[in-house]
């Protein structure tokens, strides 16, 4: 397999839908083997695995949820031993969350945390286990870890926390020669932005989504998965061998 990641072997955590699935495509398309995780999507995991192993390259796809830490270990494993090694890590799985002050429950709060934030920090420590020199690791932020939205600090805190992971992971890794960086999308058309679209609009603006997204940003749409996927794959990529411990904001220009 030719392209820049030819021989790289990629985990990517969510991989089967949304985001994760257009960073798995683009990975194995830059030429790495990749094994995509799923929680509750497994036919479209098996899906585009089944594609393109049969356009002659190697993907596979493991169960787990990432809000239990014992599976992302078995994660690692199993996709460290389905892929001979590990060279990058994507971690992707998330949930949106919205809910005002009185109504969020510590149960809430645990959940979005376990699977945003805590998931994230144990996807590190179990990938990095089968890391070398050139590892390299992209963790997920949103841009609204950088913008007020009515009843969205759960979910907001819970990837400012990941930017703040990826900072400080920085330097024990480095010395490993594994880089770390946090990628924060803006709106991107997936599953989730579907749903929770509305929610983005303060309820007291007479406006629908659409009409916010055009007025908000600079570029005045939103995001391709494609294009978040393709700066996963620079920063995992040799071009961004001096780049660690940042947050890219690909969120079109919000303001
Ligand atoms: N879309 C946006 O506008 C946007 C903007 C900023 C940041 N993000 C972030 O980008 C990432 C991907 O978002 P998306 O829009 O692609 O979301 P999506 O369409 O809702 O897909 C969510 C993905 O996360 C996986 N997932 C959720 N909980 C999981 C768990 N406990 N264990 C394993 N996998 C789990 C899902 O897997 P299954 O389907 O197998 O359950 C699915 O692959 C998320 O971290 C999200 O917060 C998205």
């Amino acid at each position: 397999m030719s392209g820049r990641l030819a021989g790289r072997k990629a985990l990517v955590t969510g991989g089967a839908r949304g985001i994760g699935a257009a960073v798995a495509r683009r990975l194995a398309d830059d030429g790495a083997d990749v094994a995509i995780n799923y929680r509750s999507s497994g036919d479209a995991a098996d899906a585009l695995a089944a594609e393109f192993t049969a356009d002659g390259r190697h993907m596979v796809a493991i169960k787990a949820d990432v809000g239990d830490p014992d599976q992302i270990r078995r994660l690692a494993d199993e996709a460290a031993e389905a892929l001979g090694g590990l060279d990058i890590l994507v971690s992707n799985a998330g949930v949106e969350y919205f809910g005002s002050l009185a109504d969020v429950t510590p149960a809430d709060f645990d959940r979005v945390f376990a699977i945003n934030t805590r998931a994230q920090f144990f996807a590190v420590q179990n990938a990095a286990r089968y890391m070398g020199e050139g590892g390299r690791i992209v963790l997920t932020s949103s841009q609204s870890a950088h913008k007020a939205v009515f009843h969205h600090a759960l979910y907001a805190s819970s990837k400012a926390a990941v930017e703040c992971m990826a900072l400080n992971l920085s330097p024990e890794l480095g010395r490993r020669g594994i880089t770390i960086n946090a990628i924060a999308p803006g709106g991107t058309v997936t599953d989730m932005s579907a749903d929770a679209a509305s929610r983005y609009v303060h309820p007291d603006i007479d406006t629908d989504f659409n009409t916010l997204i055009r007025t908000s940003s600079s570029l005045g749409r939103m995001a391709q998965p494609s294009e978040i996927a393709a700066v996963v794959s620079f920063l995992v990529s040799d071009d961004a061998s001096f780049i660690t411990g940042r947050t890219i904001q690909a969120d079109g220009g919000w303001f």
